[in-house]
């Protein structure tokens, strides 16, 4: 019989053997890499000595090419729970140094485990991804795990936030959690992800193109938007996960966690009466608007290099977290395309499934023209945006800026689509159209037959601008809720959010609706 001395001697030799996951030489190779471990990630994101881990001991039962002689306890991810800023999450890292951190059957499931856990605590869950996809000596099992964590990623969706942090590979079918997921952060150079690998890319289209350029995070982040913050480096991407979750709330039942600021409420923001040019159709960057007015003028942006014609992201107001969505007359002037649409659709629907207050900031000229535009069904995607603002209940509040112009007036949380609070600047310009545009509209034949047609376009527009490209009228009809002096957005704001932080609205249940995807 056993002593005890020697069961726990076995213990300690069967959880180390976990913990030396594939080697030393693996662990160098990884380090060579620039990349950390899957545990001194996980040690890095979490409070200090708050990790918790689960599974150590789950071992594959694949049989077959030998597999039975090459069995790492663990398999290959790291799982459990630990803490952020005191507050309880579940995570899972996947492990490079066994068996390239590929997802065979009990590999899954550990993760299905951490979501399963993280569904009925109604805590967060941030995966950490380094993996060569289905574990290939496995075959279907692996695919079955896959596919049993797409469902569970589904679920959890809006009832818990997920993360995911992609640090090494993440190809094939593997990329579906973490496109499924609410937020992906790449890390540069060392994160890829693509559903077909440069090899099969050249035989089957004969392209060629290399990993990073690919599917590496400068590509994700500014061209697939599949992405959402790029990394320098693990620690940045594990700082940034951090950063993330401290905003949010664990759950879809809770509201987010209160930040404490010595910001007063009440702070004026000189700077914002001067911020729209003299000249109405010059540029600016909305972005100075935002950090006017959010709390010490943090902002934290998301999709920051895709779509960048508008910007969405977070910030605290009187410390409560809030989601902002702008028009950016920075890029192509604001217009509002199909990237812009799909992005800010999805930041407004995640912020509503989440409680998180959203402040819409308007200078938009209208949809963008265009072939491409129409037929790459900017009717659809636009739809998604006038979509997601209707249906949110959560306190919506639009400062609109300057333009406002056409369906995209409706569409960036008018009062139509049941904002809480509408207010402008006195730049506003709320129209069916701009001035030029309009003119030679309505007054073709007047223009035409003027003795001077140069000289009766500039009066007409003229007479447009001071007649329709104001606030008043829409003040006038209580479409706006008051025209106020830019410095005050943020007070005006802040007490506003203090009134609709407890509002209630009800829509009709539903199955779900039918969001034009
Ligand atoms: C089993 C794998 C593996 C895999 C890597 N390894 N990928 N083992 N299944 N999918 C093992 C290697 O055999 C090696 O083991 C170790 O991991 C490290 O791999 P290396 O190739 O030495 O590392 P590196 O040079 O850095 O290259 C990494 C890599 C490459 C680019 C990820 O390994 C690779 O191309 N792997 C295959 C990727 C792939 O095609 N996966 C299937 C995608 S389809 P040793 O013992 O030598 O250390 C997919 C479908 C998902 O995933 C469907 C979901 C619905």
């Amino acid at each position: 019989m056993e002593s005890t001395e020697e069961r726990l001697e076995d213990l300690r030799r069967r959880k180390a053997r976990s913990q030396a996951g594939g080697g030393q030489q693996r662990v160098d190779a990884q380090h060579n890499k620039g990349k950390l471990t899957a545990r001194e990630r996980l040690e890095y994101m979490l409070d200090e000595g708050s990790f918790q881990e689960i599974d150590a001991l789950v071992e594959h039962r694949c049989r077959d090419f030998e597999m039975d002689k090459n069995v790492i306890p663990g398999d290959g991810v790291i799982c459990g729970h630990g803490t952020v800023d005191g507050r309880p999450i579940y995570c899972f890292a996947q492990d490079f140094t066994v068996y390239g951190g590929s997802l065979g059957e009990m590999h899954g499931l550990k993760i299905c485990k951490v979501l399963d856990m993280a569904l009925k605590t109604g805590a967060p869950v941030v995966g950490l991804n380094d993996s060569g996809g289905a574990r290939i000596q496995e075959g279907v099992a692996s695919l079955g795990s896959y596919a049993e964590i797409f469902f569970r990623n589904v679920r959890a969706s809006g009832v818990i936030p997920q993360i995911s942090v992609i640090m090494g590979p993440c190809a094939g079918g593997a990329v579906y959690s973490p496109a499924i997921t609410d937020f992906v952060i790449m890390v540069d150079k060392t994160a890829h992800m693509f559903i077909t690998g440069p090899e099969v890319i050249k035989t089957v289209t004969n392209e060629v193109v290399s990993f990073e350029d690919l599917g590496g995070a400068s590509t994700h982040g500014s061209k697939s938007g599949v992405s959402h913050f790029t990394a320098d480096g693990d620690e940045e991407a594990l700082g940034l996960a951090r950063q993330l979750v401290g905003m949010l709330p664990s759950n879809n039942m809770e509201k987010p966690p209160l930040k404490r600021t010595s910001d007063p409420a009440d702070r004026d923001c000189e700077p914002l009466n001067n911020l729209v040019p003299e000249d109405l159709d010059k540029p600016y960057d909305v972005r100075l608007a935002i950090e006017g007015i959010l709390d010490d003028g943090a902002f934290l942006e998301v999709q920051s290099e895709w779509a960048a014609n508008i910007v969405v992201g977070f910030g605290h107001l009187t410390g409560n977290t809030v989601g902002v969505v702008a028009n950016q007359p920075n890029v192509l002037a604001g217009c509002l395309d199909i990237d812009a649409s799909d992005k800010a659709a999805r930041f407004v629907r995640f912020c509503d499934s989440f409680n998180i207050p959203l402040i819409t900031l308007v200078d938009v000229p209208g949809f963008l023209p265009g072939t491409n535009q129409e037929w790459g069904g900017i009717i659809r995607h636009g739809a998604k945006l006038l979509y997601a603002y209707s249906e949110a209940t959560v306190p919506k509040m639009t400062v609109i800026l300057r333009k406002a112009y056409g369906g995209a007036y409706d569409v960036m949380g008018s009062k139509h689509v049941r904002a809480d609070l509408n207010i402008a600047w006195p730049t506003a310009q709320i129209a069916v159209m701009g001035a030029e545009g309009a003119v030679e509209i309505i007054h073709k034949n007047r223009i035409n037959n003027a003795r001077n047609p140069e000289q009766e376009r500039e009066r007409l527009v003229e007479e447009f601008n001071e007649t329709l490209l104001n606030p008043w009228k829409a003040a006038s009809l209580g479409y706006l809720d008051d025209v106020i002096e830019p410095q005050e957005t943020r007070k005006r704001l802040a007490s506003s959010l203090a009134m609709l932080l407890d509002k209630e609205e009800l829509r009709p249940a539903r199955k779900h609706g039918n969001i034009p995807l």
